[in-house]
């Protein structure tokens, strides 16, 4: 008999390749894909490993300057935005996730001494409430991608970051080729890949252009 667990890693990978390749359908499995994180919330940190932030890590330490803005999409526990904040001191950080049992761990996982500039928002990915160019840096952990939001609340030459822990077996991923490719048309550039722990990275930049 098939797990929860598989059938949820299952939905997961259904959830993204749809939304990458039609996000019109995104509205059909975010119910489905928010009640899974919700329940999966109370045990999320129990499931990060040592490595889960590695290819995130080392795409994060080839940017040639600090952001000062940064929006950590999908941020579940916060863990992600946590490394963003050790890694870059001064940086305004925000933590999105649209699931409220996520953001709820996220806050109570932050330390006292990061409270003002590290804060986490319950929004949807691709309905983002950010004015547009507000951020220098917006990073993806194992994230569904919305592209055409990235690249309105991304700041010209500010970088985007799509890392997965696990390679392609990560339950949310999507092909460097297929980022690429997403990014390339909306005017991104200067694109780096980098492998490390079980997984892997892309960073990019958002081009001058309008
Ligand atoms: C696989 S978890 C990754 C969490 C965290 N980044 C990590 O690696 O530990 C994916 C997270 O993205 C969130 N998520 C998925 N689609 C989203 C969307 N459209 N908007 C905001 N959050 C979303 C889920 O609620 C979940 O917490």
């Amino acid at each position: 008999m098939i797990s929860r667990e598989v059938i949820g890693r299952r939905f997961a990978r259904i959830a993204t390749d749809a939304a990458v390749r039609s996000p019109r359908l995104w509205p059909l499995f975010r119910p489905l894909l928010r009640k899974q994180f919700d329940v999966l919330a109370p045990v999320w940190d129990s499931m990060r490993l040592e490595d889960t932030f590695a290819p995130y890590e080392k795409a994060l330490a080839a940017l040639d300057r600090p952001p000062a803005d940064v929006l950590d999409l999908g941020t579940g526990t916060g863990a992600g935005a946590f490394v963003l904040a050790r890694r870059f001191p001064e940086a305004r950080i925000v933590g999105v996730d649209m699931s409220a049992g996520m953001v709820e761990r996220a806050r109570r996982n932050t330390p006292a001494s990061e409270e003002g500039r590290l804060t986490f928002q319950r929004a949807d990915a691709a309905a983002l409430p950010f004015a547009d160019q507000s951020f220098d840096l917006v990073t993806h952990a194992n994230m569904i991608p919305f592209f055409d939001e990235v690249a309105r609340v991304l700041r010209n030459g500010g970088h985007v970051v799509f890392a997965f822990s696990s390679g392609a077996t990560t339950p949310i991923y999507v092909a460097a080729t297929t980022l690429r490719a997403e990014l390339e048309a909306r005017g991104f550039t200067d694109f780096a890949e980098f492998t490390a722990g079980r997984g892997n990275a892309l960073l990019a930049r958002k081009g001058d252009r309008p």
